[in-house]
């Protein structure tokens, strides 16, 4: 039994499933349809997934370009994608790879920005964070505008800081296969921002077979609002439109405590 298979394949049907809480994928159609001229954009999303953005994005009858690093989960938007001829996807890694040039929106939505995976990069978290918007400002022709949601919490001590078993995902996939991601908490230290966890997958097979993945310690580095505003300026992106919690009240500076997801619309110059 391929174990690390059984449970990829498993993830990706369970995210695409119950990764639905906000109207993100509204409110990027909205934005679009607000402030582009009308006509069919060129896209990019980086970190595309099963597709829960690019595919509404070329139903809308934009030209997208999407890319991941996980095959199992571009295994799903491959399906979605079958007999259209406006979406091209792929797998690379967005630190290591070229993402080619001349899109006129670039996406990086999902809360990517938190959810970057260095991996064998070993890059420092921060520095992966500012390199993806350098490359997504490298990839906009001049004018275009990049798209970027993620959350922007006021305290991350309260979001972050928690002790106790957690699970954030669980259910069953088309396979039969039975999953439940488990988390033991983390710790937020505010001096580096950076936020450490440990996780792990309880994977019970359809042949009954009962086991534990991707048991790790995971870190990732929360920015603060002056950081992002800084790697987008020193990337010549220019902040036209700011959202706040997916409505149109601009995110303030400084933050209020109201504040938890931050959406921008930043052009090119
Ligand atoms: C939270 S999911 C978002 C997926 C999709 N954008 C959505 O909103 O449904 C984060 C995605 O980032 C991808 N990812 C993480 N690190 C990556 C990297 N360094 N290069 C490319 N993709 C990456 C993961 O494989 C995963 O599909």
């Amino acid at each position: 039994m391929n174990r690390d298979f059984i449970a990829k394949y498993w993830y990706a049907y369970i995210y695409e499933q119950l990764e639905n809480q906000t109207n993100d994928v509204e409110f990027l159609l909205s934005i679009l349809q607000k402030h582009t001229d009308g006509s069919s954009q060129k896209i990019l999303e980086v970190a595309c997934g099963g597709g829960r953005i690019c595919i509404p994005l070329a139903q809308a009858g934009h030209t997208v370009t999407g890319f991941d690093a996980d095959e199992h989960m571009l295994l799903r938007c491959y399906r979605r994608m079958k007999g259209m001829s406006n979406i091209t996807c792929y797998t690379a890694n967005a630190l290591t790879s070229d993402w080619g040039t001349g899109f006129d929106v670039v996406v990086l939505g999902g809360n990517f920005l938190i959810n970057i995976e260095t991996g064998e990069t070993g890059m420092d978290y921060a520095q992966a964070q500012q390199v993806v918007i350098h490359k997504a400002a490298f990839a906009l022709k001049n004018g275009g505008h990049l798209f970027l949601d993620f959350d922007l919490h006021y305290d991350p001590a309260r979001i972050f800081n928690r002790s106790g078993e957690s699970s954030y995902f669980n259910g069953t996939d088309d396979i039969g296969t039975y999953g439940r991601t488990v988390s033991y908490g983390s710790v937020y230290d505010p001096v580096t921002r950076i936020c450490t966890g440990t996780r792990h997958w309880e994977i019970k097979a359809n042949n009954g077979e009962s086991f534990i993945a991707f048991s790790e310690q995971w870190h990732k580095h929360i920015p603060s609002q002056a950081q992002v505003y800084g790697w987008l300026s020193e990337a010549g992106l220019t902040i036209e439109r700011s959202y706040k919690n997916y409505t149109d009240e601009p995110i303030h500076e400084p933050l209020d405590e109201s504040m938890h997801r931050a959406t921008i619309w930043a052009r090119k110059d």
